[in-house]
């Protein structure tokens, strides 16, 4: 497969499995990353796992851990990790002006009954669209949110699924579906304009239900394309 070109990618909340995962993959396939943290001494240790982990892997982009607003500095494309409490604060703070951020967080809630979406400024929002408000100067897409923290530090070299991209600038959209390449060998599917985070953020309640059910990791895969 040809790789797009390699991107320098700091993944806010890197020291998570999410993040981390993502991380690992995408450096995997060339792209270099700075893990985020609250805490750089925290954003280290993790950074020297997933550089252990790729050791022997030609062509693998150099990970490395910052403080989040550093890790910001120094990239072109920014993922956010971080639960969705305290997800506004801290994406308040970060220096995201003109950059493309990637959200794939989930606004979740557990009770006795599982898994499911919260709800987000009155169903007419999501986490993505808040990261966009709070951030007008960068471009925000969404994308990697059904993506199972597990299978992405499993051994499988690519997921068996799809990664849907939502964001309202192509060209944003573009880097997602390119990096999405690194996860699954194919590139992300475009699946519309940012509102529709406000699917994709809580269909991963389904998901985990599902997983509950019959002890898997499950993903989306979609047909007819
Ligand atoms: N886990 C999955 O399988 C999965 C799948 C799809 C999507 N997601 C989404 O990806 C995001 C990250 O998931 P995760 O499971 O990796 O989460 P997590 O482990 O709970 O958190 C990730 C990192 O975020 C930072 N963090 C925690 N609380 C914070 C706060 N209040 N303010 C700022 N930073 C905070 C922490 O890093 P520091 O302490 O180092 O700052 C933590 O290591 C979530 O929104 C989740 O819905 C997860």
């Amino acid at each position: 497969m040809s790789e797009p070109t390699p991107y320098r990618i700091a993944v806010i909340g890197g020291t998570g499995p999410q993040g981390k995962g993502l991380g690992y993959r995408f450096a995997r396939h060339g792209h270099s990353v700075v893990l985020g943290s609250r805490a750089a001494e925290k954003a280290q240790p993790v950074a020297t796992e997933v550089t252990e982990r790729l050791s022997g892997v030609k062509g693998a982009g150099e990970v490395t851990g910052a403080t989040n607003a550093d890790a910001v500095a120094a990239a072109d494309v920014v993922l956010l990790a971080v639960p969705y409490d305290g997800h506004d604060e801290l994406v308040a703070t970060l220096p995201l002006a003109g950059k493309t951020v990637i959200s794939c967080v989930n606004p979740l809630a557990f009770d006795k009954r599982g898994a499911h979406g919260r709800v987000v400024n009155g169903g007419e929002g999501s986490a993505a669209e808040s990261a966009q408000e709070l951030a007008p100067e960068a471009t925000v897409v969404g994308a990697f949110h059904n993506v199972s923290a597990v299978l992405l530090w499993g051994d499988e070299e690519f997921l068996d699924e799809d990664v849907l991209v939502v964001g309202d600038v192509v060209e944003a959209k573009e880097v997602a579906m390119d990096l999405a390449a690194a996860v699954t060998g194919r590139r992300g599917i475009d699946a519309g304009k940012l509102r529709l985070a406000r699917q994709l953020e809580p269909f991963t309640a389904v998901l985990i239900s599902i997983n509950r059910k019959y002890k898997t990791h499950a993903g989306v895969r979609i047909s007819g394309l």
